[in-house]
């Protein structure tokens, strides 16, 4: 038996000796096959290279507003077709370009415009493509991208998003961001060659949150903020997306000092709604109502089915009343629109302030008047009905946000002139009660204008709260109704509120008298 049993080992060790070659063969066969599959699942990025001449091109001309960056991205343009005149005076091309701005101001539009004019080869890739689960595997595709781009100079390299690889290094865990993100710098080095025709445009949202290593000189040297466009800007916007619209009755002139704050992808947005309201019209051109429309669609929101009761509409109605009176009254804020109590997007009623042109700007008192035109419909609420209501939570958030920057980031307190806690400094207990403070008194200096001033014109509160009642939505003319014969507060340097005589009431001197200090104290 035993010697059944030894043979029979002896027997399978021969033969795994014998065959373990081919077993192993056949073991890294599978493995290699495995892998084979495993890459060919993986997603496979390459990037964009966009022809001159490819049909969906933008040029410099369907961007409007943006001119600073039109002239930097232009420059670069001329410098790729003819270098000689800038290397005859020894200037180098600059390597990398950042655009950076809020989202929809025309970032990824002026590279598109740039690769249509350039002539140079033009590359592009979103930064999101490089980020991978595989390590490596985001520096290999920068790599890449480089490399080719470097077989084609002149050429420009376009990186999308860049916020998604540029951010601070030693944030992410894994390190395959840092890892991608030092991949960028060294090829941003030129260390691998190359005439020097090579531009990196970048695009990004948030330019503080990008590592500081990428913005220095010879990486990104030049750094562009394209910001939503002034007046004129928007006016030019809303042209290059209505050439091909047909217009009636509109001014666009007008439309664009609506719509101060907005940026080109909204300005694009209310024209295709305009478009779209005239349709459904039937009519044969677009007019200015359709823009109305348009514009308090993209404003406030679409038209909500919510049915209020009657005391829930005189309350909204009272509220917006409010807002619209005190805004009527001080001095610094921009004159009201329209108001609404037709109940739109999350809102029930809303105030629509129209800005007489574009301020960047702001002093403590117009911030003030600010808070109490948004205190108001919380105030007339409480004046009018004894109590208040759930209905003014997004007034009271903005109001807090608003006294907290003023106290922390302006420094329009008392308690020193240090950031805010978030802004990086440390700042003692004490320190933080006593801006504590100040936040709620500026927050109660304003609740308090808005008490007076709503008290002492009680009258045309409730004029404006019956009119809103019956006809839901009011424009400038039935306000000026409203409101014809009371004057506007007005401030001296230095010196709280005075109400000034309205032209009519004093001849002969029109907004000069004074007939009753309104200082809030
Ligand atoms: N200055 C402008 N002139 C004309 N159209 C504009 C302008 N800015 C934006 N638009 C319109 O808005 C759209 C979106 O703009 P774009 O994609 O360039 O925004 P972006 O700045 O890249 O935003 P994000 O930061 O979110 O990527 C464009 O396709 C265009 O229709
Ligand atoms: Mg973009």
């Amino acid at each position: 038996m035993t010697v059944l049993a030894s043979s029979f080992v002896q027997e399978v060790q021969t033969w795994a000796y014998n065959w373990s070659p081919v077993v192993m063969m056949l073991f890294f066969a599978a493995l290699i096959y495995l892998m084979w599959r495993t890459l060919k699942v993986m997603p496979k990025v390459k990037p964009q290279q966009i022809k001159p001449s490819s049909g969906q091109s933008v040029s410099f001309a369907d961007i409007a507003g943006v001119d600073d960056a039109k002239g930097e991205l232009r420059e670069i343009v001329e410098f790729l077709r003819d270098p000689r005149e800038f290397e005859a005076l020894g200037a180098k091309v600059p390597k990398g370009i950042l655009l950076h701005g809020p989202p929809g101001t025309g970032k990824t539009l002026l590279a598109k415009a740039v690769a249509h004019e350039s002539g140079a080869q033009f590359f592009a890739q979103s930064a999101a493509a490089f980020v991978e689960m595989f390590a490596g595997l985001g520096a290999a595709r920068i790599r890449r991208l480089f490399a080719i781009a470097r077989k084609h100079e002149p050429a420009i390299i376009f990186i999308d998003e860049l916020d998604a690889v540029g951010g601070r290094r030693g944030s992410d865990i894994s390190g395959e961001k840092d890892q991608t993100l030092n991949q960028l710098l060294v090829e941003m080095d030129g260390f691998s060659g190359g005439s020097g025709r090579l531009v990196v445009i970048a695009a990004s949202n948030l330019l503080d949150k990008l590592d500081p290593a990428l913005l220095r000189p010879g990486r990104f040297d030049r750094q562009v903020f394209v910001a939503p466009p002034d007046v004129k800007g928007r006016e030019g916007v809303l042209a290059v997306h209505t050439r091909d619209k047909p217009l009636g009755d509109v001014e666009l002139g007008l439309v664009a000092a609506q719509t101060s704050g907005l940026t080109g992808a909204d300005l694009a947005n209310i024209c295709n709604e305009a478009a779209i309201f005239a349709a459904r019209r039937r009519a044969p051109q677009i007019c200015a109502r359709d823009f109305d429309s348009a514009i308090e669609r993209v404003i406030a929101g679409v038209q909500s089915r919510r049915v209020l009761n009657d005391h829930e509409k005189r309350v909204v109605a009272y509220h917006e009343a409010g807002h619209a009176l005190c805004g009527e009254l001080l001095p610094s804020v921009d004159r009201v629109h329209r108001i609404s109590i037709v109940p739109r997007g999350r809102a029930l009623g809303y105030t629509l302030n129209l800005p007489a042109e574009d301020r960047y700007l702001k002093t403590r008192e117009e911030l003030l008047d600010y808070m109490t035109v948004l205190l108001g419909g919380r105030v007339a609420e409480r004046v009018v009905f004894g109590q208040v209501t759930t209905g003014a939570s997004d007034d009271l958030k903005r109001v807090a946000e608003i006294a907290h920057t003023m106290v922390h980031d302006f420094a329009m307190g008392t308690a020193g002139l240090g950031r805010s806690p978030d802004g990086g400094v440390r700042l003692s207990e004490t320190t933080l009660r006593i801006r504590d403070e100040e936040r709620q008194d500026l927050t109660e200096e304003a609740r308090r204008a808005a008490q007076k001033l709503i008290v002492a014109h009680r009258p045309q509160l409730d004029a404006l709260a019956g009119e809103l009642l019956e006809r839901e939505v009011l424009d400038r003319d039935a306000i000026d109704r409203v409101m014809a014969g009371v004057p506007r507060l007005e401030r001296a340097p230095g010196v709280g509120l005075r109400v000034v005589a309205a032209a009519q009431a004093l001849e002969g001197a029109p907004g000069v008298a004074v007939t009753h200090d309104a200082q809030p104290e």
